[in-house]
């Protein structure tokens, strides 16, 4: 006998569903989801649908691919499948929100699900309890972006004049942009250590020896502030910092601001950015010395946040300005469930904190719309442009045609 499953997702409506779509929909599945022995419910509200299938196994992967392929839907995405003890429903049923058009008791099958809600009570505590209670209260609703197109976008923080760059020493730079989704605008740039034009930052990095990377550190950032400036950087400039290095190099703050001065960069426009490859041996030392860099007017993000060291307590100990997501959060975030559970999370908890969210390295439209639905403004990544070798490469955002 196949085991026992349930799978929930949500997804979206392709067009308004009316009565008589509705009734159609559900005659058919629930006809079907009896002689395949499926239990569950499905959800409809102002656009969005949510369902929970449970029944065996292979029976209800196989119909939910089926449901997948149906056009009348789209963006359907898991929010979890695994096995289940015993069933939460007894039967098949569905709950829409347009009561009002019709007598309940006139559709078989229809339930009670947005109006009284006896349905939540009948059932177990459970994850599918959970999850549609959490439905009802308005979460894990899709909401639908239409945008394809691309524009060039309206830069502010683009270079004024790209200027020759003089002969270079064993590492170079590129910039990345970070654009503004919200205000269409890009807010500055990320330099990024590179050896050559085709290399990447760990080329230069894995040269360094431990002792070394404080020394290194230093002058890579005083070499990314004379860059800037050089081409022009009219926005923020975010600089890599490797705090277990700070240990044999505690002063280099001093040197970058010096730079800073020298080559006319105010000091608030310089983001460091705290990468940690490694536990910090000394966490207050840090502290303070981040304490030290806020009281000059610096700001502080935590770059690849959420994973290796960079966790949730960095957020309390070192209560920084803004964060970058980790790229496993971003990945194809709007067909991940999970991801997207601790997203919500993390977008309420940094509200209450005041601290800006960078959603970094995001590839596809669908990670940029999803993120952005989840009112992040901030992105970075090869969506909007490559790092640009020596320059400040201008990027391109999604057209918003809603
Ligand atoms: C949101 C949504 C949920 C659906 N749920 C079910 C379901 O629970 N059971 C079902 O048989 N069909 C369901 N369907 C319809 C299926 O996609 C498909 O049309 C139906 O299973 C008939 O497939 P068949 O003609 O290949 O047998 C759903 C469709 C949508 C858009």
């Amino acid at each position: 006998m196949s085991n026992l499953i349930h799978l929930i997702y949500n997804s979206a409506a392709t067009y308004p569903f009316t009565e008589e779509d509705f009734s159609v929909m559900l005659r058919k599945a629930r006809s079907k989801n009896a002689s395949l022995d499926i239990t569950g419910m499905l959800l409809y509200i102002e656009g969005c649908f949510f369902q929970v299938l449970e029944g065996p196994e292979n029976v209800v992967i196989e119909l939910a691919e089926t449901v997948r392929q149906d056009p009348r839907h789209t963006r359907m995405t898991t929010i979890i499948q695994e096995p289940i003890a015993k069933r939460a429903f007894s039967e098949w049923t569905m709950g829409f929100t347009q009561m009002s058009l019709i007598n309940l008791g006139d559709i078989e099958g229809l339930n009670d699900f947005f109006t009284i809600c006896k349905v939540l009570t009948d059932i177990d505590s459970g994850r599918a309890k959970k999850l549609l209670t959490a439905f009802k209260q308005g979460r894990w609703r899709v909401k639908l972006s239409v945008a394809t197109q691309y524009q060039p976008l309206a830069t502010r923080a683009v270079a004024k004049k790209r200027r020759v760059i003089e002969p270079r020493p064993a590492f170079t730079f590129a910039f990345q942009p970070i654009v503004d989704a919200s205000r269409r605008a890009v807010v500055g740039y990320e330099a990024l250590v590179r050896a050559d034009k085709t290399g990447t930052a760990a080329d230069v990095l894995q040269r360094i020896q431990l002792g070394e990377l404080g020394a290194f550190d230093e002058d890579a950032r005083r070499m990314a502030i004379g860059f800037a400036s050089r081409l022009g950087l009219a926005g923020n400039l975010h600089l890599n910092v490797f705090p277990h290095s700070w240990a044999s190099a505690p002063k280099t703050i001093d040197s970058s601001l010096e730079t800073a001065k020298r080559c006319g960069i105010d000091i608030t426009r310089i983001v460091f950015e705290l990468k940690h490859e490694a536990t910090v041996s000394d966490p207050c030392a840090v502290s303070e010395w981040l304490s030290e860099s806020r009281r000059l007017g610096l700001r502080i993000n935590i770059d690849d946040f959420g994973s290796g060291y960079a966790g949730l307590a960095l957020l309390d100990h070192y209560q920084p300005e803004m964060i970058s997501l980790s790229m496993w959060l971003v990945r194809s975030i709007e067909s991940h469930g999970a991801r997207q559970a601790i997203l919500r999370g993390l977008v309420q908890t940094c509200s209450d904190l005041g601290v800006d969210i960078i959603a970094k390295g995001v590839e596809t439209i669908e990670e940029y719309f999803w993120l952005r639905d989840e009112g992040i403004e901030l992105f970075q990544g090869f969506l909007f442009a490559k790092p640009g070798f020596e320059s400040l490469p201008p990027p391109m955002l999604p057209a918003d045609i809603m």
